[in-house]
């Protein structure tokens, strides 16, 4: 059985009170989530959620960061390293956002490397892949995936990692992709890691990309998808609460 997850990326967006009012939220009316949980507030945030989290009885919140370093320690001012993130209570690291590829400028070999140190400190690395507008129309999306995949693969162990399909065209456009586009995608990654190696059918494949309460549930249901990275919605209590309850199985 793959896991599901939901995992929140909050971006460079909320605060302490935001902090607090999530895990409230998400803890209300002992609620049972088929999905795990993950929470990803810029790293200042990263020990007051953790606190929060352990404080509440009964609801099992994963905390995750959204980016690290591919460095473990040294004069790198500004990184933050992965094992740092695990010692404050990370179980999770998102890389490789297209955000971070685009603005950041990160390579596939970058990200690589920050994919192996992150699984090396014990971290789940959440890897995103997905293609610009301009590769879909010009046919070329799957092509585009599976090679920033095939990147981290040589150093990469499958039984630890999450990924996450977002199309470039969808990131917080209100653009979602279709469900039958999505599911293709998909379907084309799992038959991708299958045929690396056996563990691949266990990879959890998330699906990005303005995916909101109205449109969760329809997108969770395909057969490839096993949940979401949600941007934008993630922001809002009730609107993300709904987001991890559309997980249904
Ligand atoms: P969005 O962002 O849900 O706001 O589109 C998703 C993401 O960038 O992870």
């Amino acid at each position: 059985m793959r896991q599901s997850l939901v995992i929140a990326n909050w971006k460079l967006n909320g605060n302490l009170t935001l902090v607090d009012a999530m895990v409230d939220s998400l803890a209300q009316e002992s609620q049972v989530y088929m999905a795990r949980i993950v929470i990803c507030p810029p790293a200042p945030y990263l020990s007051a959620l953790q606190q929060k989290v352990k404080a509440q009885t009964g609801l099992k919140l994963y905390v995750g960061a959204q980016n690290c370093s591919e460095q473990d320690s040294g004069a790198f001012t500004g990184e933050i390293a992965p094992s740092m993130l695990r010692e404050v209570g990370c179980d999770y690291v998102i890389i490789g956002h297209s955000e971070r590829r685009s603005l950041y400028a990160e390579s596939d070999t970058l990200i690589a490397q920050k994919v192996a140190l992150a699984q090396k400190a014990g971290l789940t690395p959440v890897l995103c892949v997905g293609e610009s507008l301009q590769q879909r129309e010009q046919g070329q999306t799957i092509n585009v995936v599976t090679e920033q995949i095939k990147a981290v693969l040589g150093s990469v162990d499958l039984n630890k990692l999450v990924i996450a399909y977002e199309p470039v065209w969808a990131i917080g456009t209100g653009k979602t992709a279709t469900p039958e586009q999505a599911q293709e995608v998909h379907q084309a990654i799992r038959d991708f890691l299958k045929a690396f190696a056996a563990e691949g059918e266990e990879v959890p494949l998330l699906y990005g990309g303005s995916v909101k309460a109205d449109n969760a549930e329809v997108l969770f249901a395909q057969q490839d998808i096993d949940g979401g990275l949600i941007g934008g919605a993630s922001l809002d209590t009730e609107q993300f609460r709904a987001i991890c309850s559309a997980v249904k199985g």
